[in-house]
């Protein structure tokens, strides 16, 4: 059996990554994984279990019952916790403020690596778009095609503040900006690695990010 080809796509908050790689995804056929929904649903279990997310010992214990599921098909996305869906719940502030938390915690880190390279792995799918921070750098760092999809800050705030029109516009932006630096302690997705092509979609509107990801896509497959 052929692997299905992988697309790693790392970058900061309100890059595009989710957005765009799922409808890169569903243009090419391709499967689709978004890491970041998993370190959200961890960050909901710990909530949820009365866990503070800077115990990491206590967080690491949580990952025994993490029995946790997500679509890759593009046009069947969902997440899911022993069954129960929550893919709405782990978009909740209260998870944003503490999955930065979690996220820092080495075996959380390596446990999710692990899961994210065999779901990778087991798409029956002719590729995988895979998006989140550390995908082109760790996750599959020998990965065919690996793009960093940056945005200025400012293109950045003002598409997450279009999303959540209930919060004011400086409250997205502090806890965005908040979040981006705790996260790039821990890995760096503001720099694109050797070999990752860099696709700067401040000026691009979505349809033009799309495009500019199957171009990166194509050109490195008609190469090789
Ligand atoms: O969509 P958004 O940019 O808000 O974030 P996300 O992709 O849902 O990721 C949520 C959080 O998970 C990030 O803020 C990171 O703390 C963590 N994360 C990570 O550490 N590594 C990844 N590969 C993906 C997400
Ligand atoms: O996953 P990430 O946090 O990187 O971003 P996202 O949630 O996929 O995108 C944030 C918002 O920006 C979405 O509403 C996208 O439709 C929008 N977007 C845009 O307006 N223009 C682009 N070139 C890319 C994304």
């Amino acid at each position: 059996m052929t692997l299905p080809l992988f697309v790693a796509v790392d970058g900061p908050a309100g890059s595009g990554k989710s957005s765009v790689s799922r409808t890169v995804a569903r243009r090419l056929r391709f499967a689709y994984l978004d890491t970041g929904a998993a370190y959200r649903a961890l960050a909901w279990l710990v909530l949820e279990s009365g866990i503070d997310s800077r115990d990491a010992a206590a967080v690491i214990t949580a990952l025994a019952d993490f029995d946790f599921e997500v679509g890759t098909h593009p046009d069947e996305y969902y997440v899911r916790i022993g069954g129960s869906d929550v893919t709405e719940a782990i978009r909740e502030p209260r998870v944003s403020a503490v999955v930065s938390d979690i996220a820092r915690i080495p075996e959380v880190r390596q446990y999710l690596v692990e899961l994210f390279r065999s779901i990778a792995a087991a798409s029956d799918r002719p590729g995988i778009v895979v998006e989140g921070r550390d995908i082109t750098t760790v996750v599959a760092p020998g990965a065919p095609v690996r793009i960093l999809l940056t945005a200025s800050e400012e293109a950045r705030m003002a598409r997450r503040s279009a999303e959540l029109q209930d919060h004011a516009a400086e409250t997205v932006g502090e806890l965005l900006k908040k979040r981006d630096q705790a996260d790039s302690r821990v890995v760096d997705f503001m720099n694109a690695a050797d070999g990752v092509t860099t696709v700067d979609s401040t000026e691009f509107d979505f349809d033009e990010t799309v495009d500019a990801v199957i171009d990166v896509i194509r050109a490195t497959t008609n190469a090789g």
